[in-house]
């Protein structure tokens, strides 16, 4: 029986503290490859430039991904409903923020803004309404019954929809399933791609499902050493665990650290670790 633990996820300003020490100079091309997969995947929309294109978005945050899928739509489709479905009010503020401060470059775009999780938007919804994108950019850990939920989403698709998810994949994803063996939260899955691939497969007839990578090489000398503050920053991100060396036993770090160093490879005395970033898209055909 794993132990339950509360994922770093749930620490909001330190997430983003973990998040920016592993990242820190790579953040640009982080960005970069990530918008050119939503441009890949984009292009596999077929509909005609006079269908409205409606879009469903989960755990949008402040929207800094949405921006760049919303300009690709605008480049082919004049008239988009965009709804946002994000818990968090000061998320959801910072979006419409960012809505203003586009002006009349968004001007095609209707949004509708849903502060629910998305349990509660698909509980309240007697009829679900369809859509021809629906996404979820690192948001499906924090999906409470996953299964059922990635299912429901899948049949409010309009044929020839796509659905895309981003997560974690590779030796990262690895690193998810390896602390998920020890330690639960209820409000977040440690998986990655892989399983959520498989979730959809087993779950799903005739699924058709593309999948795109964002690799960057990080250094992660700095995690073996346990005086290092970015380290141990570093480490606590990778393995979703605040304060990862003051909170778990020994023990288990060890089993976790040694785990990690077999996903490194050395490099010129430095160890690198390949941060894996997929985009799986799904498309409805029928
Ligand atoms: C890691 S952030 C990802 C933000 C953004 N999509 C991105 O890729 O940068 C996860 C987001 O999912 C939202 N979230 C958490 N639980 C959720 C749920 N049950 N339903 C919908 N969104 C959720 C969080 O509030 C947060 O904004």
């Amino acid at each position: 029986m794993s132990e339950r633990i509360i994922s770093l996820s749930n620490h909001g300003e330190d997430y983003h503290d973990r998040m920016a020490a592993l990242f820190g100079s790579n953040k640009a091309a982080v960005n970069t490859a990530g918008n050119e997969n939503i441009k890949r995947a984009l292009a596999k929309l077929r509909h005609d430039p006079s269908h409205e294109m409606r879009v469903l978005a989960i755990g949008s945050a402040t929207g800094s991904i949405d921006e760049g899928i919303i300009d690709t739509l605008c480049e082919k489709y004049p008239k988009i409903t965009y709804t946002v479905i994000e818990p968090v009010a000061s998320g959801i503020n910072a979006f419409k923020e960012r809505v203003k401060s586009h002006g009349g470059k968004w001007s095609g775009v209707t949004f509708d803004f849903l502060q629910q999780t998305v349990e509660d938007y698909l509980d309240q919804r007697d009829e679900l309404q369809k859509y021809d994108i629906i996404h979820a950019f690192q948001s499906v850990y924090h999906f409470s019954d996953l299964r059922n939920i990635l299912v429901t989403l899948y049949g409010m698709l309009n044929t020839h929809g796509i659905f895309l998810i981003r997560a974690t994949g590779g030796n990262w994803e690895a690193c998810y399933l390896k602390i998920g063996e020890y330690y639960h939260d209820p409000s977040y899955h440690f998986i990655g791609t892989q399983y959520i691939k498989k979730l959809c497969q087993s779950a799903i007839v005739d699924l058709t499902i593309e999948s795109y990578y964002r690799e960057i090489s990080v250094n992660v000398s700095d995690c073996f050493n346990e005086e290092s503050i970015d380290g141990n920053k570093k480490i606590d991100f990778i393995f979703q665990v605040l304060n990862f060396r003051q909170n778990l036993p020994p023990e288990r770090q060890q089993i976790f650290l040694d785990f990690f160093k077999n996903c490194c490879v050395e490099k010129n005395g430095e160890m690198m670790f390949n941060d894996v970033e997929e985009d799986v898209v799904i498309i409805k055909s029928k």
